[in-house]
């Protein structure tokens, strides 16, 4: 148990007040390690405004959220309309609804930015991998809210998208029809599965989220952040133990964050007042018409911050199982002739890939497709295993390593624009290509980030006053 301390005799009242809570919570103890005291790189940029950001969605998201449960009601009878009813009749109901559809969109939007930023900077690596590996989990609860809070208006893209995305699970080998049946509760999208969606969506999945970004920020605190020059700021203290380069978050980056926030909702402001439903992006046209399961809409596309993914798996075509097959077989011989195993190792990887193979080709390329899917977002969790660059910071790494950042983003995006639109020959070839490009960025990183001449990075990050 921690000393008790008496407040000094000539304390204001709030002093003592303070005094009265730290010797039973840990609160000015808890402010200073996460705020007062705590030493931020002096050199952040831009790109280190998302984190706040996405609490700010998030917090939005929750408290939104609470105010729609109050009129939602959660039937299949009843759910279309009464989102309608908060649309139309319940004071302020609109706003309401539209700050959470298109906050859905925001939190995308920013938790990329996020994500992107810490690909650049390399802030993945030793020793933030933990902040990393929450920051995926983040991201997978973040979808999986994201897929079941669209189907609650139960409208048309609703009923529809949730339709083709819970099909894709039964093309799982062996358990697929049952874990289908599983999910939706019914044999058809149903009442059962708008609940259990519900339910999901506004308990089990934000309890999950909300434990991950603790952690996600607790883990942060614990290593401190990482900056733009990938220096580490704790090699180099004064004698009070204090960072070099490090200054307090509060005021200097409460400051920064203020600033990023005021920009930040007058962006949101203006998408909620002038165009909420993103021109179809944020909220599909498709679905203002009631769900009906007779009625198969002529375009089913998921949102947009699906659509790289889904694309990924509209590419995985017999065609692409073909392809992959190739490269695996390619990929072995060459390992094979050059890789410098011994006699028993080549055994190993020719018997290896002949195996892939024959199990590539021996199920569906749906089931493969849904691999894809799956993997595109698994494989992030590795980031900080597969990155072996002698440097941290895209800004000291070799400069062609800019450009193939450009082209995987390049990629990304494209892909994110072909699951939106409906699918088409040559659409699909390019999502092939950059469904290759996607993995081949990923899988061969251990390789690529290795070579080429790399910058010497400075002992003290760069800082220039502006
Ligand atoms: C609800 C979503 C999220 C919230 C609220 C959140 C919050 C934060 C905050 C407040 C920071 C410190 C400020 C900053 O560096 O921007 C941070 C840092 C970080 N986050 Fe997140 N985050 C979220 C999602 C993610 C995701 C999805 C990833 C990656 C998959 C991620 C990876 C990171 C990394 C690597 C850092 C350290 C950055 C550095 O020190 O350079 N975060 N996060």
């Amino acid at each position: 148990m921690a000393e008790y301390h008496e407040a000094p005799a000539n304390a204001t009242t709030g002093q003592k007040l303070l005094n009265w809570v730290d010797n039973r919570f840990p609160l000015s103890k808890l402010y200073n390690e996460h705020v007062g005291e705590y030493y931020a790189p002096k050199n952040f940029n831009f790109w280190y405004i998302f984190g706040s950001l996405a609490m700010l969605v998030l917090v939005i998201q929750i408290v939104t959220g609470i105010f729609l449960v109050m009129n939602y009601k959660p039937d299949a009878a009843k759910a279309f309309e009464s989102v309608e009813y908060i649309m139309r009749d319940v004071p302020g109901g609109w706003i309401i609804r539209y700050m959470h559809s298109t906050g859905a969109s925001a939190f995308f939007i920013v938790v990329y930015l996020h994500m992107f930023r810490g690909l650049m900077y390399g802030s993945y690596r030793k020793p933030r991998e933990l902040v990393w590996i929450f920051g995926c989990g983040i991201f997978l609860c973040l979808m999986a809210e994201a897929f079941m809070g669209y189907l609650l208006p139960w409208g048309q893209m609703s009923y529809w998208g949730a339709q083709v995305i819970i099909n894709l699970f039964a093309a799982v080998p062996f358990i697929g029809p049952d874990l289908a049946l599983l999910i939706r509760g019914d044999f058809v999208v149903g009442d059962a599965t708008l609940n259990r969606f519900f339910s999901f969506h506004v308990i089990a999945v934000p309890l999950v989220l909300l434990g991950l970004v603790a952690a996600h920020i607790i883990a942060l605190h614990e290593v401190g952040s990482n900056n733009p020059d990938g220096v580490e700021i704790k090699a180099k203290k004064n004698a009070a133990g204090v960072p070099l380069d490090g200054i307090p978050f509060h005021p200097y980056y409460t400051v920064h964050d203020i600033f990023a926030v005021s920009l930040f909702l007058m962006v949101f402001s203006a998408v909620l007042f002038f165009a909420p439903t993103g021109g179809g992006y944020f909220l599909e046209f498709n679905n203002f018409i009631e769900a009906n399961p007779l009625k198969t809409p002529a375009h089913i596309a998921p949102v947009w911050y699906f659509t790289p993914f889904y694309s990924m798996l509209r590419a995985t075509t017999d065609l692409m199982v073909h392809i992959l097959s190739a490269i695996l077989l390619i990929a072995a011989v060459l390992a094979i002739v050059r890789g410098g195993f011994s006699a028993m190792g080549k055994l190993i990887v020719a018997i290896g890939a002949l195996v892939a193979v024959a199990l590539l080709n021996y199920f569906d390329a749906k089931f493969w497709g849904v691999v894809v899917m799956g993997g595109a977002v698994i494989i992030l969790f590795f980031l900080p295993w597969l990155d072996r660059s002698l440097v941290k910071s895209i800004r000291y790494r070799p400069s062609w390593h800019k450009y193939l950042y450009g082209v995987f983003v390049f990629f990304f995006l494209i892909l994110g624009y072909l699951g939106s639109q409906a699918p088409s020959d040559v659409g699909n070839y390019v999502s092939q290509l950059g469904t290759l490009v996607y993995f081949g960025f990923f899988l061969l990183m251990p390789w690529w980030s290795r070579i080429g001449t790399f910058h010497p990075v400075p002992d003290r990050v760069t800082y220039a006053a502006h």
